[in-house]
């Protein structure tokens, strides 16, 4: 692979980022440093959606003008993602005009072809899922049942796309490209959904006396165009369709859309109807992930459990959340976050298992090898176990099995500690076996060197630090499998800089600052 162009959905801007965002950019993160490290040219883009009544509601009760307040709820995502080192190449907003431009251009070419019509609509409108509901969705009692709130009647002249007429192909990419989404589950969720009796061509613009926060449907000052075909446009514009030719033919199609289970329809059906209507390939993976729950329960503003990353980072530190949100769950099934489970987890993982394994072995070459790599290789049997984990790992990361893939570069850290501990290089270096003695260390250092890599999608900073305590110069985020410091062995004579912990323990419950 030479390419590898990875998306995240856009996160609404009407609050603040949650760990629930976070948990979608860094599993993208994860991947494009993954990628990268492969030496694959990659393209990772995130960003916001700006647009819609939930912005332009939440813009007003903060007594703002809404472009005012995507601005700044904007910069809090920035902020957020740059705290969790998120390495983005792009972070796309919706109210910019390059994204305008696109959006209207596609909206002109789709109804000069008939694939967008004017009709009226009626319908049940639920403005917190800013989709119309069907009656049989609604609870026992009338509302929606996911913001339990009682959805309003609207009857509007509206444009819509023609998507019965994709309706087959949508069919056959989903049954012929088994591979297009992903997990299965999901997939056949949206096969249902396709075959569901409510299948119709849907609205995508809105009259100006329902929404003005948005962007205009051109030649026609009274219509907005409505929130899914402006946000999912986000993925064609990034990557410069119609403005960049050449960052376009690179990187178009997509590898990967990341998005939570509860946008499939719109990427799985919708986004693909609109790629067919413009005659643009489609992407190769829609991955819908599991949902992030906060100690066993749903995040709500009411119980206060919504956490802020930016808030996390601080506690804990960006490594320490980014590995125990991959580490603990599946990523194609729902997870959680508990302070207690990550403290525990990031301690005896990261702080005991590989920093003091690190430490061991630095703190017993300053002691006996003038803190020098002693020139050794690593022992056949342990090369061979590594050779395997290390292809368990790279599997599992192609497929998005992060915990799996974690897993995996732990046996190697489990393998140089039982390593360690049952040879005694400490009793040899007393007993005057030196070489032997630096024969163990050199193989554990060497297991130490290649975890680092391993890790690094994963937990960059610490493998910085590992990497630079080890006595390389060049940073990580440098390195790539083209580089010889990446592939080769760790080179005898390097001079290690023992600096103590490269993680350090999490003490005690940090209480974490909820929005
Ligand atoms: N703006 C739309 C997406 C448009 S993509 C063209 C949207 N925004 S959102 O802010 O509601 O959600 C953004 C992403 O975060 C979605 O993929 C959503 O599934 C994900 N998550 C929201 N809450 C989540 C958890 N609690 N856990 C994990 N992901 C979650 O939908």
């Amino acid at each position: 692979m030479n390419k590898f162009y990875v998306t995240t959905a856009i996160d609404y801007v009407n609050a603040a980022p949650h760990i629930g965002h976070a948990y979608e950019k860094i599993a993208a993160d994860i991947l494009a440093r993954y990628y990268r490290l492969q030496g694959a040219a990659v393209f990772f883009l995130t960003g916001v959606d700006e647009h819609g009544s939930k912005v332009e509601k939440a813009a007003a009760a903060a007594g703002k003008v809404p472009q005012e307040f995507c601005d700044e709820i904007a910069a809090r995502f920035q902020q957020a993602w740059q705290a969790l080192q998120i390495s983005n190449d792009y972070f796309i907003r919706t109210t910019e005009e390059r994204h305008a431009q696109v959006v209207q251009e596609i909206f002109r070419k789709l109804r000069a072809q008939g694939d967008v019509y004017k009709g009226e609509y009626v319908g049940l409108y639920c403005e917190g899922c800013e989709d119309f509901l069907r009656e049989r969705d609604l609870s026992e009692d009338g509302l929606c049942p996911t913001h339990r709130r009682a959805p309003k009647e609207l009857k509007e002249e509206n444009y819509f796309f023609r998507l019965t007429k994709y309706k087959q192909a949508i069919r056959d990419w989903l049954h012929t490209s088994a591979q297009a989404v992903k997990p299965d589950g999901r997939r056949r969720e949206v096969l249902n959904q396709l075959e569901d009796d409510d299948f119709k061509d849907f609205s995508i613009t809105r009259s100006r006396g329902s929404l003005t926060w948005g962007i205009p449907v051109p030649d026609e000052e009274d219509q907005v165009i409505y929130v899914w075909i402006d946000a999912l446009t986000n993925y064609i514009t990034g990557a410069g369709y119609l403005t960049d030719e050449e960052h376009w033919k690179k990187f178009w199609p997509a590898d990967l859309h990341l998005i939570g289970k509860d946008i499939t329809k719109f990427h799985c059906i919708y986004w693909p109807a609109i790629l067919l209507a413009l005659d643009i390939s489609l992407p190769k993976l829609v991955f819908g992930h599991g949902f992030i729950t906060v100690e066993g329960q749903k995040m709500s503003k009411s119980l206060g459990n919504v956490i802020d990353p930016n808030f996390l980072v601080k506690e804990y530190g960006a490594d320490a959340v980014r590995y125990f949100l991959f580490a603990a769950n599946s990523f194609d099934q729902d997870g959680d976050f508990s302070r207690a489970d990550c403290i525990a987890t990031v301690n005896s993982h990261l702080a005991n298992n590989l920093g003091n394994l690190l430490n061991r072995v630095l703190s017993l070459l300053d002691r006996n090898n003038d803190s020098l790599v002693p020139a050794a290789a690593l022992e056949e049997s342990l090369a061979k176990r590594a050779v395997e984990h290390v292809q368990t790992y790279h599997q599992c990361m192609r497929s998005l099995e992060f915990a799996k893939a974690i897993e995996a570069a732990f046996h190697l850290v489990n393998d140089a500690n039982k390593y360690l501990n049952e040879q005694k290089p400490w009793s040899l270096f007393k007993e005057g076996k030196k070489q032997e003695g630096l024969q163990v260390l050199y193989g554990a250092l060497e297991l130490v060197r290649q975890v680092a890599l391993l890790l690094y999608p994963v937990t960059p900073g610490l493998s910085a630090a590992i990497w630079e305590q080890i006595g390389f110069d060049s940073l990580i985020p440098q390195i790539s499998v083209a580089h010889e410091d990446c592939c080769n062995p760790v080179p005898g004579g390097l001079k290690i800089k023992n600096k103590g912990p490269v993680f350090v323990r999490i003490e005690e419950l940090q209480p974490v600052i909820s929005t």
